[in-house]
């Protein structure tokens, strides 16, 4: 399969690589990006990812960014960065990519485990993943051609103690290795609107 990685630099994204691409043929994007250039807070940035790419059989998103502060820190202006970015961005991905995605072939977005199990700081990311799984689970029913969407919820990684780990005490962090294979999952398997939890 032709598969669309959107944040493939990234902790999730190496890991979605390098377990995938044994099999299938990966496009490396990303603001950045090894093979193609996005920015997801840009719909311009993604009609022009897509018109590079052409027509692909999986888009997988593994990036999405939200403001870490306490509910009576936020700001709406701090909280606009999760919904640019992470709600939007990611839906916007399946909006604009609809008409690139090949018949039977599959979305798959990220989300987090802080919309189910709160941590501080975590109220902003919580609303944009809460957001991406209802909207994952009500576009599945009428997706055309047989697509498929799904997303995937990881616990903090073991990979990401350093960045994250002050933020969820108390959780057992999952290794990146784990979470990339529940996006193998979503991928090569016949499952849609799942959330699959990696927790
Ligand atoms: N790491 C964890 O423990 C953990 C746990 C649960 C959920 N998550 C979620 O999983 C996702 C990925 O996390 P991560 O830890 O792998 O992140 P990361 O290591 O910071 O990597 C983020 C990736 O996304 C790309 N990116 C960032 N902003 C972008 C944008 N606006 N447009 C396009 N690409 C963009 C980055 O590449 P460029 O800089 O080149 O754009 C990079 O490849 C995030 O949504 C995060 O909230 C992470």
């Amino acid at each position: 399969m032709k598969i669309i990685v959107v944040g493939a630099s990234g902790t999730i994204g190496q890991a979605i690589t390098e377990v995938l691409e044994k099999d299938h043929e990966i496009i490396r994007a990303g603001r950045n990006g090894l093979d193609v250039i996005v920015d997801i807070t840009s719909v311009q940035s993604i009609k022009k990812m897509y018109e590079q790419t052409g027509k692909v059989d999986a888009v997988i998103s593994a990036a999405g960014g939200a403001h870490f502060a306490s509910v009576s820190e936020l700001t709406p202006e701090l909280n606009e960065i999760a919904i640019e970015s992470k709600l939007k961005g990611q839906i916007n991905l399946v909006l604009l990519g609809m008409d690139y995605v090949n018949d039977g072939g599959s979305f798959t977005l990220t989300t987090g485990i802080m919309m189910d199990d709160p941590i501080r700081q975590g109220a902003s990311a919580a609303m944009a993943n809460g957001g991406v799984k209802a909207f994952v689970k009500s576009a599945a029913i009428e997706m055309p051609r047989g697509i498929r969407i799904n997303s995937v919820s990881p616990n903090v990684l073991q990979e990401s103690l350093d960045k994250y780990g002050t933020f969820f005490p108390g959780f057992l962090p999952v290794p990146a290795k784990h979470v990339a294979f529940s996006f193998k999952k979503s991928v090569e398997g016949a499952q849609t609107g799942q959330n699959y939890e990696v927790y």
